[in-house]
């Protein structure tokens, strides 16, 4: 009799595991300890034996109905865990390839700006931020470009309230730095956004990205200028880069030149440059008849766009990811 009882139990238990859902488990259950279950069967026959027999049988029931329940708890408990993390847990797929996450790294325009300016910052110029909002005097006046002058055209120009503009270029540091550090000696330099009202195309974008430096100091000469920039192009393109100086007029400098550096068997306009100007010295409280100076002003867009073969612009500005992760 115990043998068969041991079976019923493995039974009941085999029926347990086969139950994937709570409401299956609890069909086994009415099966086995419902009122018409097999267990109320077997007390039935409870009444056919002799008190001896009653006392054993009924012993040896209890401890059927007792394993019965504990393998019944122990299965509710484990379906109940499961439904509770839901099917999506057993379904994740371990072969799927994971999510990367790739380090970030500098735009083509800021790490040419840092290169120009790790160069000139060895050659002693100093590095300071100017505004973007700048005043017209600064932008244009102290830079002996008067409001007759065709840079000042609303057309070229965005301005904020009266009298300031988003900085056209970042000369319009140069009387600024003077005022603010005093005599010379001064090298010092600066870099960041500029702003003309440009139609966009490939190589015009209202925002673009200048680098500016000056020099002042007690005889200085157009020849220390060219030192500079040889230093500044070698460095950038290698030692046999090759400059080309063309005559030139920007209303601050005198004489004034733009440069060329020959890349890929073509001439391309890199910067502007030349002597500043007395007028301009003076608007920055230094004494033309002491000091001279030189400055140049690069664009950043078009030398990234060089050293990198990139052939528009716009691509500088629309930080597509394709774009950004070639370099
Ligand atoms: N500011 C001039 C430009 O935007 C460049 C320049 C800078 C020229 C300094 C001479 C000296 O084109």
């Amino acid at each position: 009799m115990a043998d068969n009882n041991d079976a019923l139990v493995e039974t009941a238990v085999e029926s347990m595991a086969a139950a994937t859902t709570l409401a299956e488990l609890d069909e086994v259950r009415v099966q086995y300890l419902g009122k018409k279950g097999k267990l109320r069967a077997l007390q039935a026959e409870l009444k056919s034996l002799s008190p001896e027999e009653k006392r054993e049988f009924g012993k040896m029931l209890n401890s059927v109905k007792e394993r019965i329940q504990s393998a019944l708890n122990d299965r509710k408990e484990a379906l109940e865990a499961s439904e509770k993390s839901g099917p999506d847990l057993e379904m994740v797929d371990v072969t799927l390839p994971g999510v990367r996450t790739l380090p970030g790294h500098r735009h083509p325009l800021i790490a040419t700006m840092e290169e120009v300016k790790s160069i000139l910052l060895g050659l002693g110029f100093r590095y300071d931020d100017y505004p973007e909002v700048e005043s017209e005097f600064f932008n244009f006046d102290a830079l002996n470009t008067p409001d007759w002058h065709p840079a000042r055209d609303m057309h070229d120009s965005f301005y904020t309230t009266k009298g300031n503009v988003l900085r056209t270029h970042t000369s319009a540091f140069q009387t600024r730095a003077m005022k603010q550090f005093g005599p010379p000696p001064l090298r010092a330099m600066t870099s960041g956004r500029c702003y003309r009202r440009d139609e966009i195309d490939a190589s015009h974008f209202p925002i673009f990205h200048q680098l500016d430096v000056i020099a002042i100091d007690e005889n200085i000469s157009f020849a220390d200028l060219k030192w500079v920039l040889y230093q500044v192009a070698s460095s950038l393109f290698g030692d046999d880069v090759q400059l080309r100086f063309r005559p030139s007029y920007f209303p601050f400098t005198t004489p004034s030149a733009e440069v060329d550096v020959m890349f890929n068997g073509k001439w391309l306009e890199i910067l502007g440059a030349g002597m500043i100007r007395p007028e301009v010295l003076e608007a920055g409280g230094v004494d033309p008849e002491k000091w001279q100076g030189f400055a140049f002003g690069l664009g950043l867009d078009r030398m990234a766009m060089i050293r990198h073969g990139i052939t528009d612009i716009r691509y500088m500005y629309e930080n597509e990811e394709a774009f950004l992760r070639q370099f």
